[in-house]
């Protein structure tokens, strides 16, 4: 598949069934038109399709943006007819989060605005460089987050902070964010692409399904009660007991190897 407003790599740092995907319209800071809704969906699902690859980086290209929000531009030409009729934003979450079952790292290398903040915020953990800047400022336009962000950003941060960023627009720092719990780590500028594909290795290194297991109950946590979420927890665990990735896993263990892992 050829793509024009982002680009993707398999095995992008060796053959190490890491795909990275890179949204690549640095002249409008990646700002998230339908055009790379559209490429975003075939990458995640030729990822999730592909049995090699078993950990994703999203990232954004030039220096200053991961993504700058929703286009403004596409927006602004839009009547209220449209945005309801064509249930606009939905593909978001029901197109790449709930159709993307492998996880996958958001590599946040600058702004995280409006739309951009919630689609890092979409990725299972994001790893941020020291210049990023996380936003939800689309009061400042008239309107409100669309893609997540007053869900997903309260749940991360909670509503004191999140109600703060939604009313004042204002940015955070990546040291704010780490603080805060949006993010799972603050890496030199410089080697936040090297550090997010080195994490992304060690996860695409770990056997497959017990990684899909893992993020499955992960997310239970933000969906269910706590009883309703030990009870997923329980059964996920039980169904890997059956896996032949558990018996060389316990395997290799006991006889102080390396696991061979074969994703089932
Ligand atoms: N949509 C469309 N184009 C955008 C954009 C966006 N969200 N953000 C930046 N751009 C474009 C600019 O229009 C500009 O293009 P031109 O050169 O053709 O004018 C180019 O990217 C560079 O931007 P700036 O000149 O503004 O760069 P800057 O360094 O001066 O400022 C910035 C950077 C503070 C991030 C500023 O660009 C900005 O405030 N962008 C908008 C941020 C925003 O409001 N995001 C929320 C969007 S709404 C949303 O996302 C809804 C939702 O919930 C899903």
């Amino acid at each position: 598949m050829s793509y024009e407003n982002i680009t993707v790599e398999t095995n992008a740092s060796g053959n190490d069934g890491v795909t990275l995907i890179t949204l690549n319209r640095p002249q409008a800071l990646n700002a998230l038109n339908s055009e790379v809704l559209g490429e975003l969906i075939t990458a995640f699902a030729e990822y999730q399709a592909d049995a090699s690859q078993r950990c994703a980086v999203l990232t954004g290209s030039g220096e200053k943006a991961f993504a700058a929000g929703a286009d403004i531009k596409e927006m602004s030409e839009k009547a209220a007819a449209d945005f309801y009729l064509e249930d606009f934003f939905s593909p978001w979450t029901s197109e790449i989060v709930r159709k993307t079952r492998k996880p996958w790292i958001a590599a946040v290398n600058g702004f995280a605005l409006g739309g951009g903040c919630e689609l890092a915020m979409m990725a299972d953990f994001i790893i941020a460089s020291e210049n990023a800047k996380f936003g939800q400022p689309e009061i400042n336009l008239g309107v409100a987050p669309g893609m997540g962000g007053s869900q997903r950003l309260t749940k991360a941060i909670g509503k004191s902070k999140a109600m703060e960023m939604c009313l004042t627009g204002r940015m955070m720092g990546a040291e704010e964010a780490e603080r805060s719990n949006l993010v799972a780590r603050v890496v030199p500028h410089g080697s936040l692409l090297e550090e997010t594909l080195k994490t992304a290795a060690t996860i695409a290194s770990k056997p497959p399904m017990a990684a899909i297991a893992n993020k499955e109950m992960v997310n239970a946590a933000f969906e269910t009660s706590l009883e309703q979420g030990l009870i997923i927890e329980r059964r996920i665990f039980q169904i890997l007991t059956a896996s032949e990735d558990k018996h060389e896993g316990m395997a290799a263990f006991i006889e102080k190897r390396e696991g061979k892992w074969k994703g089932r």
